[in-house]
């Protein structure tokens, strides 16, 4: 792992240091947060994204807002009550990612003691949190891979590597582990827009690790695979709801149709964090819309851009973050806990 990729979340006893993405691969700069306020924003804006991450960052988040509360005037075993208004405002941060509400609700189960105690306690619990997504990730990829023929090509897309998990990745874990099982012709990795988490970051990690990755347009993908064979579309999620759908970065779903048109297989690759049994459908799940300026603006993805943009001004913009994958166009499901076949009837 390079020395950036070891630099995605750092706590720092009174601070949690991310890595801030948006510059990468060109600027690797520190963002330092103080307040659980502020991690709230970075994951608002894209300072650190991918749903294990922005899980994992909340957690440390909740630790930052307990070391803030006055036990003048709380109770210990009130410090849930206490930190209600950083809870929500970390909960509203993206509404799609189920992980980031996961880890919240994972850390309200920790027990309190003392005021030392609870601060100690739940800094255990962020760190426990983060090694498990780290041995999640180890699980997956190898169960992945061992999915995969040799001299197979693999079409990927956003970003699922270390700076969305903070360990190997989920569909990057799988693609790492088989590459390094000598599996793999070549990937190609969609560049992701409007943020390009594929051309910024998937295309970097993946070169980092020594594959041979080719990047492309999002629309480049059909061409693609009308003219090689591609034989897995490999991608991690967001949200995997009761009946087995996957929400996860916009274009998945187009590349899961182009599968199927063209004899892909889609695998989908991501931790029992992400699985949410109380949400029946993908239609049920809240689809982030951003601000148009990120489709508009070419690269200006602060939260003012301040030249004009390449689109007419005025211009009415669409800008689902997300989309579903119906459970019907995905092959396979890999998690820690091992391969689901979604049609053993195909297999
Ligand atoms: O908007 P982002 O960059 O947070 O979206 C991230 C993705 O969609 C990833 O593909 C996803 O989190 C998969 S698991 C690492």
């Amino acid at each position: 792992m390079s020395d950036v990729l070891s630099r995605v979340i750092v706590w720092r006893g009174d601070a949690l240091e991310l890595l801030d993405q948006r510059g990468l691969p060109q600027r690797a700069e520190r963002h330092l947060c103080h307040h659980a306020s502020d991690v709230a924003e970075a994951i608002k804006n894209m300072v650190v994204r991918g749903a294990p991450a922005i899980g994992i960052a909340a957690a440390y988040a909740v630790v930052l807002a307990a070391q803030k509360i006055d036990w003048n005037t709380h109770r210990v075993d009130q410090w849930k009550e206490a930190l209600e208004p950083d809870f929500a405002r970390l909960n509203r941060a993206r509404p799609t990612a189920v992980n980031l509400r996961w880890a919240l609700q994972r850390m309200q189960t920790v027990e309190a003691g003392d005021a030392r105690g609870l601060i100690d306690n739940l800094l255990q619990e962020a760190d426990q949190i983060r090694l498990e997504e780290v041995e999640a990730n180890a699980a997956m990829s190898a169960y992945g891979a061992a999915l995969i023929a040799p001299n197979s090509t693999v079409i990927t897309h956003c970003n699922t590597g270390t700076l969305a998990t903070t360990g190997a990745g989920t569909a990057l874990g799988v693609i790492r582990h088989a590459h390094r099982e000598g599996k793999l012709h070549r990937v190609y990795a969609g560049e992701t827009r409007p943020w390009l988490q594929g051309a910024r970051l998937t295309a970097w990690e993946l070169q980092q690790s020594g594959i041979d990755v080719r990047l492309m347009c999002d629309s480049a993908a059909a061409s693609v695979m009308a003219r090689e064979k591609v034989d897995w579309v490999i991608v991690g999620a967001d949200r995997v709801t009761a009946n087995g759908d996957a929400v996860n970065k916009i274009g998945t779903y187009s590349l899961a149709v182009l599968a199927k048109h063209h004899g892909a297989k889609v695998m989908v690759v991501a931790p029992q964090s992400t699985l949410d049994n109380n949400t029946p459908t993908g239609r049920d799940v809240p689809i982030e819309q951003r601000p148009g300026h990120e489709v508009t603006h070419w690269l200006q993805l602060s939260d003012s851009p301040t030249q004009g943009g390449h689109a007419p001004e005025g211009i009415a913009v669409e800008n689902p973050a997300f989309d579903v994958t119906p459970r019907a166009l995905i092959d396979v499901f890999v998690s820690e806990t091992g391969v689901t076949h979604y049609h053993p009837e195909s297999k």
